[in-house]
């Protein structure tokens, strides 16, 4: 866990904000669930998910609840609409934090945060082409050019559960050949085995039935309409068919992010899927669902390596300088602020040599300077820091209006 402090803090709340005016145009409306949320309510995502079985951050309160913080959002706003009935189709969209007991390192960490998209009770192929279409929109106005899609189909219940048959079979026939860690895998989750980087593993695992030999009718025909649908958009992808994603709610489609600048185990900028089904574990009726969240750590480590979405310029606009005491400081800068032009100022009456040398630290484009003399006249200083413009002298009554001009648009 680690604090995000400034510019970085105003990269995160920026990159916040833009996500919303890509997703609200859409149809997205806020949702800002708990942090925190019964256990039960995370443990219906799969004991066959680490996420939940070895990662989680979960206790018991004073009240003797058990309890969990949130590794993810999907399975709030699920709950979220099991407890408020809402609408449908229910688009919803969230940011914040999340949390998952991981060995941290460059791109991983325990505290961390996404931002998402969840829509609930509609199933139509074209809102899962919508769905990613909107991070791919999200990810052109950031800025990134290294990112590829790839999209895949764990097809129907039925089918995803053949397909994990066929798999466990394969996978138990390469008996020792198979690494211990896999093995152990395979006796919780075959399709999770797909994903083991070992090198022993490989063979085995280019061998492995693939999902489209399982596919139903009706989950091809969704499938290709998807992929259709992406190219009417020209939105370029990748099939790959052992993406199967961490996490056990997914049917028919599931996509993944990979960012191009990233070590290839955290180069998952962000990713999603169906979950139909996952309203109907925590009480709700049968309802489909899709979404996706995109991890915001992650997506900025990216930007910063394709040296775009910087930071917003946090520059201050005017810094007082006022050697009289600090009240005059107190007025100008409180009037200067009220009418739109961002001021700082200097504290315990320092030296002019100090405030001055604050003054040039803020970034601030002009400094207003009150000494006893300003003081005596009723006028002030307004000296140039940045830029080409002359040092002049203002009525003190005229300052505000004065500085105003020089900001335009500002008010
Ligand atoms: P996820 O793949 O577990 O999916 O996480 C989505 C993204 O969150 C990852 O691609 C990654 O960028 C980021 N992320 C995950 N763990 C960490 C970490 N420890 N440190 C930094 N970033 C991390 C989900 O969470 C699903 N709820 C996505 C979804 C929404 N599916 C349907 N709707």
């Amino acid at each position: 866990m680690r604090d995000i402090v400034a510019p970085e803090s105003a990269r995160f709340r920026r990159f916040t904000e833009v996500f919303g005016e890509v997703v609200e145009p859409a149809g997205y409306r806020q949702i800002i669930p708990p942090m925190m949320e019964d256990l039960g309510v995370f443990t219906r995502l799969g004991d066959a998910t680490d996420i939940v079985t070895k990662e989680m951050y979960d206790f018991v309160d004073k009240g003797g609840r058990h309890v969990a913080l949130r590794p993810e959002q999907t399975a709030s706003v699920c709950r979220a609409y099991v407890e408020l009935r809402p609408l449908t189709p229910w688009k919803t969209w969230y940011s914040g934090p999340n949390f998952r007991y991981e060995k941290p390192q460059r791109g991983r960490f325990r505290q961390f945060d996404q931002v998402g998209i969840e829509v609930l009770g509609a199933d139509d192929p074209y809102l899962d082409v919508e769905v990613i279409a909107l991070a791919w929109e999200f990810y052109r106005r950031l800025g990134l050019r290294q990112v590829q899609l790839l999209v895949n189909s764990l097809g129907e219940p039925d089918d995803r559960a053949r397909y994990v048959d066929a798999l466990r079979r394969h996978f138990e026939a390469a008996g020792d050949a198979l690494s211990e860690q896999s093995r152990e895998t395979l006796n919780k989750n075959p399709l999770r085995v797909l994903d083991s980087k070992r090198r022993e593993d490989a063979p085995i695992i280019a061998d492995a039935p693939t999902i489209d030999q399982f596919r139903s009718d009706a989950a091809a025909a969704h499938f290709a309409t998807v992929r259709s649908g992406l190219d009417d958009l020209a939105i370029p992808f990748v099939i790959d068919m052992r993406l199967v994603r961490g996490l056990d709610y997914y049917r028919r489609t599931t996509f993944e992010f990979q960012g191009g600048t990233l070590d290839s185990a955290q180069n998952a900028l962000g990713g999603g899927g169906r979950y139909d089904g996952l309203v109907e574990d925590l009480g709700g009726p049968p309802t489909s669902g899709i979404g996706f969240a995109l991890g915001v750590d992650r997506t900025l480590l990216a930007c910063s390596d394709e040296r775009v979405f910087a930071a917003p310029d946090d520059a201050i606009d005017v810094f007082v300088v006022d050697t009289t005491g600090g009240r005059e400081a107190l007025l100008i800068t409180s009037d200067l602020r009220a009418a739109g032009i961002s001021a700082d100022r200097a504290y315990e009456n320092r030296s002019m040599k100090a405030q001055m040398k604050a003054a040039d630290r803020s970034g601030a484009t002009f400094a207003v300077i009150i000494g006893p003399d300003e003081l005596t006249s009723g006028t002030a200083i307004v000296r140039p820091l940045r830029g080409e413009s002359e040092q002049g002298t203002v009525a003190r009554a005229d300052l505000i209006f004065d500085l105003t001009t020089r900001f335009p648009g500002r008010t």
